[in-house]
This record gives structure tokens, sequence and C-alpha cells, in this order.
């Protein structure tokens, strides 16, 4: 595994508020206390009463958790269950057929919405549709999909018939693109024609093209939805329309339960090596705590709550609160196409009024960013029916908490009326390795501390340890570890099981370790302090710098690359990179757009390096290792820290003086 530095303990201690909910809040909320005494007093039984809870199953399960063969877990091993079906079909049985379960807002204001009925019967039509075209149960399916109901109906479908769907943001780029559809062997791809972004048109289809334009690659057929008719090359052998192929097969299909253990997902993410990770999900522990966790952190009541969750299906929090545990819950969601500027900045305003939305789920970065477009734009609108927030990708700055809570969470409407009791908030910590929320208070339960998700939540235990692995006591800094296997743990990393081993259990003997710092405040709580490896978090996006130095280093201009991520005041870290250029660039060429340009296309448009220096030398130790952390002092323009175990001692002032330059 890579190195890792030890966490900066910012002086978090100065954060003393707690905000207790209120009366009426405990009065009605769904987590209780009781679940922490019953989790802590037999942790598997409490997770095997949650699973009977949360989840109909087609075959009850006997063992609750195999551990034999550590550290890949089996939960609910010998049961049988059915994603789909628990999703969608139980609901209509149940009477709930015509609640909504989407209301789809388009970008350029078209919208639909799906009841639990029509959705289920959507699902069964791709499902059928799917096994026309010869996927599987087992075989992986490639999602390149933008933010709209079909990439819901998809990965449901896969579910539905135990094919592995991959899905892949439809921000990233046509090679990487590839190298997840090849990396996986995808039988089929489902994408879409485009996509719109900011009011206009923006294709998707080519970027498929140009990734199955190579021979050598697994895919049999691609699936395109037509989302905004624009005109595209179609590949007679591989293309099929959505819409002649789905839309005219069979309403009917019986879901069968698939084994717990069966998976259900492979979704990659940036490690700190170059190369993805396909983190392995299944079916049975990862539904029992995506729906738990979406229960309780969130004091759902399906009835009456509409849940926006913001994330795109191209990461797990789309997976996990978009696509699976609401509908599993039989929650009314709002799933949006756009960002939030276009057509103006009040638009996730327009949305959470339009539809009512009570619970909200986002990111640190967004809440940053409207508050730099002033609270005029929120207080113009009608928030008042939000009755919980919520945050998760990265920390959460108790300034962007209170803003949060005081601009958005106490708007009572557009006259600058405020809540008796603004709503509570609750950061989530956790992975796409975890899963589903790990470290989350329980709204009813927990006085909230602005920037901290404070405690596991019931049935998980975390733990913050020192270098050598032992326990640090309250008011002390380490890293973050899991100390007992979890329902919704990935499973291993696809095609690479040594490198699962490696990754996450070689750092500490019999720990998960989860690559982040972490403190203990005097109470216990936990804050999180970020990566303590080469992992970035842009806008909430795990990038490896790694990564993005494989993609410049292969750029023929470039001899050496060291990238960092500096803090920013809006997206958290931004990307910067240091480059040794080993051939003068032509004339007049702007070889920093070069390079970006460079990145975006092998990875895509988030990957891009903010700023690109070009420097002469790299700082290295003497065995050769670049020492990022003097470049990031660098890039975030501070004093630059010890440098006397530099190979040579002068690196840093010459990167310094071709700063100045
Ligand atoms: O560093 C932590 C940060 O995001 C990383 C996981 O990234 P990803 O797998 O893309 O999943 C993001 C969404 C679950 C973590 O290792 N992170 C996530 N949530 C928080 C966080 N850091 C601090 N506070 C959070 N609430």
């Amino acid at each position: 595994m890579s190195d890792t530095h030890t966490p900066t303990l910012d002086n978090l201690s100065h954060e003393t508020r707690a905000f207790a909910p209120s009366a009426e809040f405990v009065a009605n909320a769904i987590g209780k206390p009781e679940q922490y005494e019953a989790a802590n007093a037999d942790r598997l039984g409490y997770w095997a009463e949650t699973a009977r809870k949360v989840l109909t199953w087609d075959t009850d399960f006997t063992e609750v958790l195999d551990w034999s063969g550590a550290p890949v877990a089996k939960w609910f091993a010998d049961g049988k269950v059915n994603a789909a079906y628990n999703a969608l079909d139980r609901h209509v049985e149940n009477g709930l057929g015509d609640r909504v379960a989407i209301h789809f807002e388009g970008e350029p204001g078209d919208t639909r919405s799906y009841t639990y009925s029509q959705l289920t019967t959507a699902v069964k039509q791709a499902a059928n549709a799917f096994e026309s075209l010869g996927v599987a149960k087992g075989d992986r399916v490639a999602v390149y999909l933008p933010m709209i109901p079909e990439a819901v109906i998809t990965m449901l479908a896969c579910a539905r018939i135990g094919a592995i769907h991959s899905v892949v943001f439809g921000g990233f780029s046509a090679d990487a693109l590839r190298s997840r559809v090849d990396d996986a062997e995808a039988k089929l791809v489902v994408t879409a024609d485009g996509t719109w972004r900011r009011g206009k048109p923006s294709a998707l289809k080519p970027a498929v093209d140009e990734a199955l334009a190579a021979p050598g690659h697994t895919v049999q057929n691609v699936l395109v939805v037509k989302r905004n008719g624009q005109d595209v090359t179609w590949n007679e052998k591989l293309d099929k329309w959505w819409s002649e192929t789905v839309d005219s097969a069979s309403t009917e299909h019986t879901a069968v339960g698939h084994e717990s253990e069966h998976p259900l997902f492979v979704l990659y993410t940036s490690g700190t090596t170059g190369k993805p990770k396909g983190i392995i999900h299944t079916t049975g522990g990862y539904l029992v705590q995506a729906a738990a966790t979406h229960r309780d952190t969130f004091d759902l009541h399906p009835e009456t709550d509409v849940f926006w969750c913001t994330a795109d299906i191209g990461w797990v929090t789309g997976h996990t609160y978009v696509t699976y545990a609401p509908l599993v819950n039989g929650a009314t969601q709002v799933m949006y196409e756009g960002t939030p500027d276009s057509p103006h900045q009040g638009r996730w305003w327009e949305i959470v009024e339009k539809y009512g939305v009570t619970i909200l789920y986002t990111a640190p970065t967004a809440i940053r960013t409207f508050m730099k477009w002033g609270r005029q734009i929120p207080d113009s609108y009608d928030l008042s029916s939000l009755r919980l927030l919520g945050s998760v990708g990265e920390p959460i700055n108790p300034e962007a908490w209170m803003w949060y809570r005081e601009v958005i969470g106490s708007n009572n409407g557009p006259n600058g009326e405020k809540k008796e009791h603004p709503t509570p908030i609750v950061d989530t910590w956790w992975q796409t390795e975890t899963g589903a929320h790990m470290i989350a208070p329980l709204p009813g339960v927990t006085a909230t501390k602005p920037g901290s998700a404070q405690t596991p939540v019931p049935g998980i235990t975390v733990d913050v340890v020192d270098e050598m692995g032992v326990s640090v006591g309250n008011g002390e800094g380490g890293f973050l570890v899991i100390r007992d296997p979890w329902p919704a743990m990935l499973r291993g990393i696809w095609g690479d099981m040594d490198r699962y081993k490696e990754t996450y259990w070689s750092r500490f003997e019999g720990m998960y370790f989860a690559g982040d710092g972490a403190k203990k405040d005097e109470d216990g709580d936990i804050w999180l302090l970020g990566r303590v490896d080469d992992v970035m978090n842009v806008s909430g996006h795990r990038l490896s710098t790694t990564e993005i130095e494989s993609s410049l280093v292969a750029h023929p201009y470039v001899a050496e690359a060291a990238v960092v991520g500096a803090k920013d005041e809006t997206t958290g870290e931004a990307v910067v990179a240091f480059v040794i250029l080993q051939i003068e660039p032509a004339e007049g060429e702007d070889v920093v757009a070069t390079l970006r340009a460079h990145v975006g296309k092998d990875i895509g448009p988030i990957a891009k390096p903010r700023h690109i220096l070009v420097v002469p030398e790299l700082p290295k130790t003497r065995s050769g290792k670049i020492m990022r952390r003097l470049l990031k002092d660098v890039a975030e323009g501070r004093e630059v820290g010890d440098s006397t175990t530099l190979a040579d001692s002068t690196v840093m002032t010459q990167i310094a003086d071709s700063m100045r330059k």
C-alpha cells in the first residue's frame, strides 16, 4: 500500500456548539436511542432483526455473518432476495402502486413522474429486453447515462435478473469508459444520445462510439436512450434504440430471489495507485444497511416525506441513496438532471418549493457555492417544507454547516420568516467501499455539532487509532478504522483480491483502514479530517493523484509529474500539477492548455488540473520518492515545510523561482 501521512489536526476543539433536536422532532423520530443499546448488546442479532424488518426475503437466512473467509464477509448467506422486487413489486402488492416513486425534473424543464406501479412495469420491460439481448445472471452491464429515470430503471432491471451493473459517471471520458468496460468485461452498454448541460444539448453517445471503436472488447449490444434527439452515428452491429427494444417488451416479468451474496454491482473508484478499483457490492447485506440507514439517518416517514439526494448515479451516493434505499423504503423522491446554476442560481430552491421536498441530501461543495452566491437567492423561495438536511462527500466546515442550518434549515417562507426550530443537519461519513452510512447522527437522538459526523450508526464499530493501531483517547487524533465487518461492506476488488487485502487490511492487523484521518473530541465524537493517502477530494469527487500523474507522463511533452490536492474554499481541494517537460512545445503553444485538455480526454473533465506549473525539478528524497507535502505547501501558498530529507536541497528554491516567473 502507499505511504500515508499523519493527519493534520486542525484546532477543532474550538467548536463546542451542539444543537439538540426539538421535543417535537424527538417525539416523531424514527431512530431511537434503544437502537444503540440493542446493537451494542447483540450486534449480529440487531442486524438480523433489521434485515427482516427492511427487506422481504424470498428465502429467510439462518446465519447472519460468516467471517471465516476474512476479510471477505458473507452476510445472510443462505438467504435469497431480489433487490428489484424489494424496491418495486412489493410496494405495489402492498397497495402503494399509486404512490409517486420518482419526480423527474429534466434540465430544460420537462418533467415526468413515475408511480411505483409505472416504475415496476418499466423495470419489468427493461428486464425482459436485457434478457432478449442475451444478458443473463452474473453478466456485467455498463451504464453510461445522465441523471434520467432510465438510469434507475436500468440498474433495477439488472438487479432483477441478477446481472451486475457497472455505472460509469457520464463525465468520464471515452478512454476511462473503455478501461472500465474492459476490466468488467461488460456484455451490454446502456447509454443515451445525449443530455442537457446548462440549457444546451450535450452529446454522450460519441464517447461510447469512441470507447468501442477499437476491437477487443466484450460488448455485444449498445442500448441507446433517446434523450435529446441529436444526431448520432449508428453502428448497425451494436446499437439498438431503447424505445424500440424496451418499450415494446412484455410487461410481465417474475422476480426470483438471488443469493444474498450474489454481486449486485461493481463501481469503479480512484485509489492510491493509477488504476481505478472495481468495488464489488453484493445484494442482501448492502440493501439491509442502505435501507436501514436511509430510514434512520434521514428519519424517513415514507408516507409523507419527499426525499431529494442531489448526487449523480455515477457515484456511490447515487447508487445507495437514489436507486436503492429510497425505493426499497417506498419513499417518494426527486431526481434532477441538471446543474444548480441553470437556467438560474435559484434552480434547486425552485425544485424544493415545487415538490415540497422535506429531506435534502447534498455535498458541502454545493453548500459553499450557494454561500458564495448569497443568501438572497434561497431567501426568495419557500423552503418551509424542509425538515431535515444531510451532508456527504467531504468534511463540512462549521461555517458551511451553520449557513446550511440558518439559511436553508430555518427558512419558513419567502417573507423572511424563521422556523421556530431549524431542521436538524446530519453529516454522513461513508465511502464507495462501505456501501452505506457508517458515521452519522440519529437526528432525533444526537445533539449535532457543526462539522462532525459524530457517532457510528447503530450496529457499526469504528475507532480512531494511532500509527501502531492503538485506540487513541478523547481529544486525540489518528487514523479512522472499522473494527467489525458490516453488512454493506465491499466484498473485494473486481479481478484483484490481493489488492483488496493489501489496500484495506494490511495497514492495521484485523481492522479495515479507511484512508481517512480523524479525531475524537472530548465527548468521544468523531471529526473527519480528510484523506491521509494519495487520494484527493474535489467537489466531493474522489480523484487519485497517481492516476492524474500517470495521465500527464503519458503525454509526449512530459518527463515527470507530481500532483497534489490544494485546499480550495469552494471545491474542498483543487488539482495542482507540477510537471517537468522533456520536449520544448511548438512555438506559441500553450502547453498548460494542451496538458489540461489531455487529462480531460484521458480521464474526464473533473480530473483536469486547476493549475499546471512547469518546473525544472521535483522535490525527491534520496530514495527517489516525490515529497508531495512540500509541493502542497507551495500550491497552498504556505511557507515550505521541513525539506531536510531532500536529495537536492536547492529544488524548492528552483520551484519557487519558476512560480514567480
Ligand atoms: O475522505 C472521505 C470522504 O470521501 C471519501 C469517500 O469517497 P467516495 O468513495 O467517493 O464516497 C463519497 C460519498 C460517500 C472518504 O474516504 N468523505 C465522505 N463523506 C464524508 C467524507 N469526509 C468527511 N466527512 C464526510 N461526511
